[in-house]
């Protein structure tokens, strides 16, 4: 043991905590270039596949390397093994039922669960810090224990877990990816920042979450969601989406800003929404097929919009009293025939909506300037909002190699590259319209 706790500070350099409990270790300065011994370093792509070949690496306290662990096992553990400078890969293991590695409090890498169709259990209940986690298509997995506090990226795609809350007290991540989870009917999280993305589509019929910590994302999405909290988010740096889903009423009372382009599309029972402190829309601004949204009054304060703007529903009231500037074109349609364009109209003849096309249809009538370019802008319109959406969708899909990515809703994403994804498509239309 007393060799094992020495091979241990040398992996970790001037270790202060293993030292400390060790006082042989403290009293000897192990150089960090003393050569690690092979029992402890896996290399780059160690396999294991049977319980035998783990036993024969639980000694150490610290493993350099990374493990794959795959082939015929029906539960497998790793004892002992506190951290991992390197990547765990549970994969294609089909006959595994339950994984432990009880001590591992820390993976420099990825924690990998892909293709584990009988797995039910999963426990890492030391771990605490991680780079990535990455569980896709756990047809059976029931539970996954962790004690985490940090974690930088997390895709959780195409598993049965009916809870994540594993992940509700971390504080910031880079990418949060909960998809395809169709038992997953609630997520809560302590979140404060997301720096790349978030979100969070397919799962489970009349998931809540909230965010209510949120501060700040770079971009959220957020699709087939019952109901949504974001009570502190003050700004989005690219892009907003709210598609798809069947909250009733969203309000986002702090937001501010969103950088690219923001969406509200296809909420069936949306019949509240609230921005009323959103001042500034860097992209395109779409709201669109709300079929119960009748009155838009929550975005008043609303007053540039970088990209096009299209509006159009069954609304019988529009409010953009602040609005001062959009740099792209203007769409506005509604089935309700009491509504009126002029307001609309006397903005655009301002200059303020910049675009060369300007539509304003109503149940009653319509108005609209260059009429050449109104037919292509509006065909752009549609097809972006649809169209673009599935053909996104299925070249993702097409890359996939899981079995189970033809049942998975939109992209069950299967890596974190970003995709060229829906709001990305209609933003590229958007800037293509300017
Ligand atoms: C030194 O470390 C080993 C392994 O962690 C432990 O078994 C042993 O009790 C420690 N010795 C002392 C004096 O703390
Ligand atoms: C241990 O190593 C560090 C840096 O490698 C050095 O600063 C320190 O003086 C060394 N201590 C002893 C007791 O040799
Ligand atoms: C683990 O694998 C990745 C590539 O898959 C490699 O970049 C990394 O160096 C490996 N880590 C170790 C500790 O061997
Ligand atoms: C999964 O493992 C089985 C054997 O357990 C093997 O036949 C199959 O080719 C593996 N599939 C992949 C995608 O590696
Ligand atoms: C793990 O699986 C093995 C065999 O598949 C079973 O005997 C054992 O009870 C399981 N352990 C847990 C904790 O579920
Ligand atoms: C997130 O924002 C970046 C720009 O910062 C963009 O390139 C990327 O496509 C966006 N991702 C999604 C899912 O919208
Ligand atoms: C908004 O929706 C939430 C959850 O769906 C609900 O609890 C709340 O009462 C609703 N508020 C209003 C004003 O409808
Ligand atoms: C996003 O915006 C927030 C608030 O304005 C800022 O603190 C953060 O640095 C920005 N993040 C990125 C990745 O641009
Ligand atoms: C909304 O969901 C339905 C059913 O899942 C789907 O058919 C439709 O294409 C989706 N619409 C959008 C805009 O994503
Ligand atoms: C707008 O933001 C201010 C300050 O952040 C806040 O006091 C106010 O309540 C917000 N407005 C609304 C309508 O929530
Ligand atoms: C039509 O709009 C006006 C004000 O915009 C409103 O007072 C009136 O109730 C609306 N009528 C219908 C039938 O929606
Ligand atoms: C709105 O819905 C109609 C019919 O359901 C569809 O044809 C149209 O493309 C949709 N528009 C948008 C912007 O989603």
């Amino acid at each position: 043991m007393q060799f094992k706790s020495t091979l241990t500070a040398a992996v970790l350099g001037a270790s202060v905590a293993l030292a400390a409990t060790n006082s042989t270790t403290s009293a000897t300065n192990i150089s960090t270039n003393t050569k690690i011994p092979s029992s402890c370093t896996i290399g780059s792509k160690a396999t294991a596949t049977a319980q035998s070949d783990l036993d024969a690496i639980a000694g150490c306290q610290t493993l350099v390397g990374n493990l794959t662990i795959t082939g015929e096992l029906g539960s497998a553990a790793l004892a002992n093994v506190e951290e991992l400078q390197g990547s765990l890969i549970l994969n294609n293991a089909t006959q595994l039922d339950n994984f432990s590695a009880d001590n591992l409090k820390k993976i420099t890498g990825s924690l990998t669960m892909r293709d584990l169709t009988i797995l039910t259990s999963a426990s890492f209940g030391s771990l605490e810090q991680v780079d990535t986690i990455d569980m896709v298509t756990l047809p059976a997995i029931s539970t996954f224990a962790t004690n985490l506090q940090s974690a930088n990226n997390i895709l959780v795609s195409d598993t049965t877990l009916e809870t994540v809350d594993g992940f509700s007290t971390l504080k910031k991540v880079n990418v949060l990816n909960i998809n395809n989870n169709r038992f997953l009917t609630s997520f809560n999280s302590d979140l404060q920042s997301v720096s790349d993305s978030l979100d969070f589509s397919f799962n489970g019929e009349e998931a809540a979450v909230s965010f209510d910590d949120l501060i700040w994302a770079n971009n959220i999405t957020l699709r087939d969601v019952q109901a949504a909290s974001f009570a502190s988010l003050q700004s989005v740096n690219a892009s907003l989406g709210f598609i798809n889903n069947s909250i009733s009423n969203l309000t986002l009372s702090q937001l501010t800003k969103v950088g690219q382009t923001f969406i509200v599309n296809s909420n069936d029972e949306l019949n509240s929404l609230d921005c009323s402190n959103l001042t500034t829309i860097g992209g395109g601004f779409v709201v669109a097929n709300n079929t119960q949204l009748k009155k838009i009054d929550g975005f008043k304060n609303v007053a540039t919009v970088g990209g096009a703007i299209i509006v159009t529903g069954t609304y019988g009231e529009l409010d953009l009293s602040k609005l001062k500037s959009v740099r792209g074109d203007g769409t506005f349609e509604t089935t309700s025939s009491n509504f009126s364009c002029t307001p609309l109209k006397t903005l655009q003849k301002k200059g303020s909506i910049q675009g060369d096309s300007f539509v304003c249809k109503t149940g009653a009538k319509s108005s609209s300037k260059k009429v050449s370019s109104v037919t292509s802008s509006s065909s752009k319109h549609s097809k972006t909002s649809s169209d673009d959406d599935s053909s996104s969708s299925s070249s993702t899909t097409a890359t996939d190699s899981s079995s189970s990515s033809s049942k998975s809703k939109g992209a069950a994403v299967q890596n974190f590259v970003p995709a060229t994804s829906f709001l990305g498509a209609v933003g590229a239309v958007i800037v293509a319209l300017l």
